[in-house]
C-alpha cells in the first residue's frame, strides 16, 4: 500500500505563536484545536507541531526537561490527547517534534549526572576530561557550538571534566553510543505512538553521532580557542544504525519519521536513510533550497545585494529530484529556523503576487509539501526597530554579544536580523485585524507583525476571493486531486530553459502534462513558450500576455498550465 504521507499536505505549527486559548499571551494546544476546522478547510492534513514537552524554554522547547509531559504553557497531557482525537476526526494527522540529540540541563538525567559523575545517567551524556596547558584547564578539544560558544562546558562536580553541547550550554548532548540512553528514547517514542501520534519530526538528527576520536578540528580556531566545524558532529555513518534501531524498537512502519538533516548531507547519502522499504526515515529535510539569495550570514551586505539566484535554486531542487524515484521527499520553503519565504524570494511590495507564485512553484514539483504557518496569508519578516524585540530568542542574546564584540553597530545588526533572523518566522499568527491580530487577548510573548492591520490576516483574506489564502486553498484542492497527485508523485519532471536567470519553469508529465512558469523578479521578464496550451489551471494575474510564442511575465507572475 502506498505510504499515506505521499498524499498529504503538511503544515508547520510553531505552537507558542499559533493561537492562545487561555489568555496568557502564549499559544497553546487548545488554540490549535480551535483552529483545526480552519486547517481542514485550507486542505491541510498533516501537522508538524514544534516542541511541546516540558521545558525551561531556553531554546523554545528544543530543550526538553521531561519528555513524558506537555509543558504547562502549552496545556496538559489531556489537551494533547484531545488535540489528537479532534485532529483525527477531521482526517488530520499529527507529528510531534522530538529532540534526541540533547536534553535541557534541567532534565532529571542531567541533574543526576551532575550530582554523581558515576551515575548511570552520567553515561547518558558526553563527558570528557579537559586538557591542561600552562597550568590552565582547557576544553577537551577546539570544537565550537552552533550557538556562538565553545562546544564544551565545565561539568559541575568534577575537577577537570567538560560536557559536550553542540548547541547551547543549557542543552547537553546525549550519548547515543550508550544503549541504555537509546532505549530511553525508544520508550518515549512508543509512549506517544500508543497515544495516537502519527509520527515525529526528528530534530537535529544529523548530529546524533560525533567524531569518535574527539580530535581538534583542523580549521583555524578563533582567539577564544574554538571554531564551529559542523563536520566534527554531522551526518556520521553511525546515525544510520541508530535510526534503524529507533524504527525497529520505537515505531512501526506506518509512523512517519521526518528527519532534520543539516545542509551538508548529499542526495546519495540521504537515500541510505530514506529509500522506501530500506531506510529508517521517510522524509529527509536538507536546507539546500532555503538560502539561495545570499542572505545567510549576510551581515556585511546591503539590502540591494540580496538577490535570488534562480538558476542555483532550480539546481538545488533538481539535484535532489533523482531521489524521488526511490525515496519519498519533502517540499518546503522554510521553517521556524529561517526568515519568511515571502521576504527571502518574494517581495512585500508584491505580497499577493509573490506569495501565490512561490506556493505554486513549490506545490507541483515533487513530494509532500509543508506550509509554514502564516505563509498562506502572506506573512513576511518583522519590521522591528529595536534590538530588544529580537531577544525573545535566547540564541540571539549569544549572537548579539558575538556580533558586538566583532565590532558591528546595532543598526547593522538590526538590518541583518530583519533580513535573516529566525524570529521572522516565529511571530504570532495573524487571525484578524483586532488587538494582537486575534492571536491573544493578552500581550503576546513576542511582538506581532504590524502588517496584520494592512490586510495580512485570515479574516480579511477569507472575505476576499482574490486573496492569497483563497488561492492557497484552491491550489491545494488541485494538488490533492487524484490526477495531480499522481502527476506530482509518479510523473516525469523536467526544467524548461534551465539557464533562464529569472524564470523557474518546469514540465511535469504524467497522465496529462502540466507546466509551471514563474517569474522570480519584481519586474517584467520574457519567456519563450513552444508548447500547445490546453488550459490555464492557476494564474496570479488577470489577462494573459502571450504572443508569438513569448510570454510577457509581470512582476512575480506565475502560471500553472495544462499542455496538450
Ligand atoms: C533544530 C531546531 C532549532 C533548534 C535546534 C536545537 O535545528 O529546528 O530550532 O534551535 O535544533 O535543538
Amino acid at each position: 500500500m502506498e505510504a499515506w504521507w505521499r498524499n498529504s499536505i503538511g503544515y508547520i505549527i510553531y505552537p507558542a505563536s499559533f493561537k492562545d486559548s487561555n489568555g496568557d499571551g502564549y499559544g497553546d494546544l487548545g488554540g490549535i484545536v480551535e483552529k483545526l476546522d480552519y486547517l481542514r478547510e485550507l486542505g491541510v492534513d498533516l501537522l508538524w507541531i514544534c516542541p511541546i514537552f516540558k521545558t525551561p524554554m531556553h531554546d523554545s522547547g528544543y530543550d526538553v526537561s521531561d519528555y513524558y509531559h506537555v509543558d504547562p504553557r502549552f496545556g496538559t497531557d489531556e489537551d494533547l490527547s484531545k488535540l489528537l482525537h479532534e485532529a483525527h476526526l477531521r482526517g488530520i494527522r499529527v507529528l510531534l517534534d522530538l529532540t534526541m540529540n540533547h536534553t535541557s540541563d534541567l532534565h532529571p538525567w542531567f541533574m543526576k549526572a551532575k550530582a554523581d559523575i558515576n551515575s548511570k545517567e552520567a553515561g547518558y551524556y558526553i563527558i570528557k576530561k579537559g586538557r591542561w596547558a600552562d597550568g590552565k584547564l582547557l576544553p577537551p578539544n577546539n570544537w565550537g557550538s552552533f550557538f556562538s560558544t565553545s562546544a564544551w562546558e565545565r561539568m559541575p562536580g568534577t575537577d577537570d571534566s567538560f560536557y559536550l553541547h553542540v548547541f547551547s550550554p543549557a542543552m547537553p548532548d546525549t550519548n547515543w553510543e550508550n544503549p541504555e540512553l537509546r532505549n530511553e528514547y525508544f520508550k518515549i517514542a512508543r509512549h506517544y505512538v500508543e497515544m495516537g501520534v502519527d509520527g515525529f519530526r526528528l530534530d537535529a538528527i544529523s548530529h546524533l553521532a560525533k567524531d569518535p576520536s574527539y580530535a581538534d578540528s583542523p580549521l583555524p580556531a578563533g582567539k577564544e580557542g574554538y571554531v564551529l566545524d559542523p563536520d566534527r558532529f554531522s551526518n556520521r555513518p553511525e546515525i544510520l544504525s541508530y535510526l534503524r534501531e529507533f524504527r525497529e524498537k520505537g515505531v512501526d512502519e506506518n509512523t512517519l519519521l521526518v528527519g532534520e538533516f543539516g545542509g551538508s548531507l548529499q542526495p546519495g547519502e540521504a537515500r541510505l536513510y530514506s529509500d522506501r522499504g530500506r531506510g529508517p526515515v521517510n522524509l529527509v529535510f536538507n536546507f539546500d533550497t532555503v538560502w539561495n539569495n545570499g542572505a545567510y550570514g549576510s551581515i556585511d551586505k546591503r539590502d540591494d545585494e540580496i538577490r535570488t539566484d534562480v538558476i542555483s535554486l532550480k539546481n538545488n531542487f533538481m539535484r535532489w529530484y533523482p531521489n524521488a524515484a526511490t525515496s519519498d521527499m519533502p517540499l518546503y520553503w522554510c521553517n521556524h529556523d529561517h526568515p519568511r519565504v515571502l521576504s527571502q524570494y518574494g517581495s512585500v511590495e508584491y505580497r499577493s503576487e509573490s506569495a501565490k507564485m512561490l506556493f505554486t512553484t513549490l506545490l507541483f514539483l515533487y513530494g509532500t509539501p509543508f506550509i509554514h504557518y502564516g505563509d498562506e496569508i502572506g506573512m513576511s519578516n518583522v519590521t522591528y526597530s529595536k534590538i530588544e524585540d529580537f531577544l525573545f530568542d535566547d540564541a540571539n542574546r549569544d549572537s548579539l554579544k558575538e556580533l558586538r564584540a566583532a565590532g558591528y553597530d546595532d543598526e547593522t545588526i538590526l538590518r541583518f536580523w530583519r533580513r535573516a533572523n529566525r524570529i521572522n518566522a516565529r511571530t504570532p499568527m495573524q487571525w484578524n485585524r483586532h488587538e494582537n491580530a486575534g492571536f491573544s487577548h493578552a500581550k503576546p510573548w513576542v511582538k506581532v507583525n504590524d502588517n496584520y492591520r494592512e490586510g495580512v490576516n485570515v479574516q480579511e483574506e477569507m472575505e476576499d476571493p482574490y486573496s492569497i489564502l483563497n488561492y492557497f486553498q484552491y491550489a491545494i484542492s488541485f494538488r490533492k486531486s487524484a490526477t495531480y497527485n499522481d502527476i506530482v508523485n509518479n510523473g516525469r519532471l523536467e526544467i524548461v530553459d534551465y539557464n533562464h536567470p529569472d524564470v523557474f519553469a518546469y514540465l511535469h508529465r504524467g497522465s496529462s502534462t502540466i507546466m509551471c512558469i514563474s517569474n522570480f523578479r519584481p519586474y517584467q521578464v520574457y519567456f519563450t513558450f513552444n508548447y500547445e496550451l490546453a488550459d490555464i489551471v492557476l494564474h496570479n494575474y488577470d489577462g494573459v500576455l502571450l504572443s508569438n510564442h513569448v510570454f510577457t511575465l509581470r512582476p512575480f507572475e506565475c502560471y500553472l498550465l495544462k499542455i496538450r
